[in-house]
């Protein structure tokens, strides 16, 4: 994924951090800066302190956090942990990380969870909310094809939806996520296709309720606002 290398400010007693977190980023060239030095003027920038780690836009005064609180969705899980088949011993790869919603949801239901994100600007408050959340979670930065091969059971892809002229905005965070993830490694269908030849048991793709499928899929199980469609391996 390309994006422009993020600085990254960082609050008194954090520049460690900073620094093993440039590094882990490979963002050569990124600046790593304490936050008593000016505000950049444009962009995104990461922002270290205390609470964890935050993205901040030029000119919003609130930076944005992720909270733990969205992992915690009872009524959202049955869809979800049916599609996926989630249970203790499966051994799940989510493709599409993004904030580690579904992917950390899976974890918490059981699952050997391997989350990937190819942005280096959400990767970070990813791994930070895992890390947070206690949950043994495996999180990974880069195009996660180059990990489809490593004996998935359960292949699991949420790409952007792509922007509906009639639907009104949808929440911050995924507002945020739009914003600051440029273009995806891969289209959709094409990870499709590879996550069918490498999975063992199935591939899940989340879809908006009343988009039509990529591929027909072998069973879906719907909701109100999203559906799973479900592939087995080719
Ligand atoms: C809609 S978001 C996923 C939201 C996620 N399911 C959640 O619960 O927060 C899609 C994410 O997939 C990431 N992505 C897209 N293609 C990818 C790829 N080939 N490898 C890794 N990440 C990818 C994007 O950067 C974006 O953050």
């Amino acid at each position: 994924m390309t994006a422009p290398n993020t600085p990254i400010r960082f609050a008194p007693g954090q520049e460690a951090a900073a620094a093993a977190l440039a590094t882990r980023l490979s963002t050569a060239g990124a600046p790593y800066q304490s936050s008593s030095a000016p505000l950049p003027e444009t962009g995104w920038h990461l922002h270290l302190d205390a609470r964890g780690i935050a993205l901040r836009k030029a000119g919003e005064a609130k930076p944005f956090r992720l909270e733990a609180a969205p992992l915690k969705r009872p009524a959202r899980e049955l869809g979800i942990a049916r599609a996926c088949g989630a249970q203790p011993g499966v051994k799940l790869l989510d493709a599409t990380a993004g904030w580690g919603a579904d992917g950390l949801t899976l974890a918490r239901l059981g699952c050997a969870a391997t989350l990937v994100e190819c942005s280096p600007r959400a990767f970070p408050l990813l791994e930070d909310l895992a890390q947070r959340s206690g949950l043994p979670a495996r999180i990974h930065i880069g195009d996660a094809r180059t990990h489809m091969a490593d004996g998935f059971d359960v292949i699991y892809l949420d790409p952007m939806f792509e922007p509906h002229p009639k639907r009104a905005l949808p929440g911050k965070a995924l507002q945020v996520l739009r914003d600051i993830a440029g273009e995806a490694p891969a289209a959709p269908i094409d990870l499709l296709a590879l996550a069918r030849r490498h999975a063992r048991s199935r591939v899940v793709l989340k879809r908006r309720a009343r988009s039509r499928p990529l591929v027909a899929p072998n069973w879906q199980i719907k909701g109100r606002t999203v559906r799973f469609d479900v592939y087995l391996p080719t």
